[in-house]
């Protein structure tokens, strides 16, 4: 697993369930959809809002009450409001329960 950090276990993070972790200096935010894991920004690509405190994770949807800006966790795409930045993800490698979070490709 080179270039890869180790973040959690599996166990740690249960379907539904999202978690700040920290990598290659990033703020990120994991999240179980259905036993399938996810690594996205922790931090809203608009002004810094920290997701992983204050967003709402409904289905694959991640919610942020502070103005109400949805996005697609599987993609990170955005879906209200329009027209604005998408959330960026991260490569995660699986090895037996262990979750890695791989640098970001340039
Ligand atoms: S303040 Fe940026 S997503 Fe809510």
């Amino acid at each position: 697993m080179a270039g890869f950090v180790p973040v959690l276990t599996t166990p740690e993070l249960g379907p539904g369930e999202m978690r700040e972790v920290h990598a290659h200096g990033r703020d990120l935010l994991l999240v179980n959809v259905g036993q399938t894991y996810y690594a996205l920004d922790a931090r809203c690509p608009d002004d810094g809002t920290n997701l992983a405190r204050e967003g709402r994770l409904t289905g694959t949807v991640l919610l942020c009450p502070r103005d109400d800006s949805a996005f697609e966790v599987r993609t990170g795409e955005r879906l209200a409001p329009a027209g604005r930045a998408p959330l960026g993800g991260d490569a995660l490698r699986g090895e037996e329960n262990t979750i890695a979070v791989g640098p970001r490709p340039r």
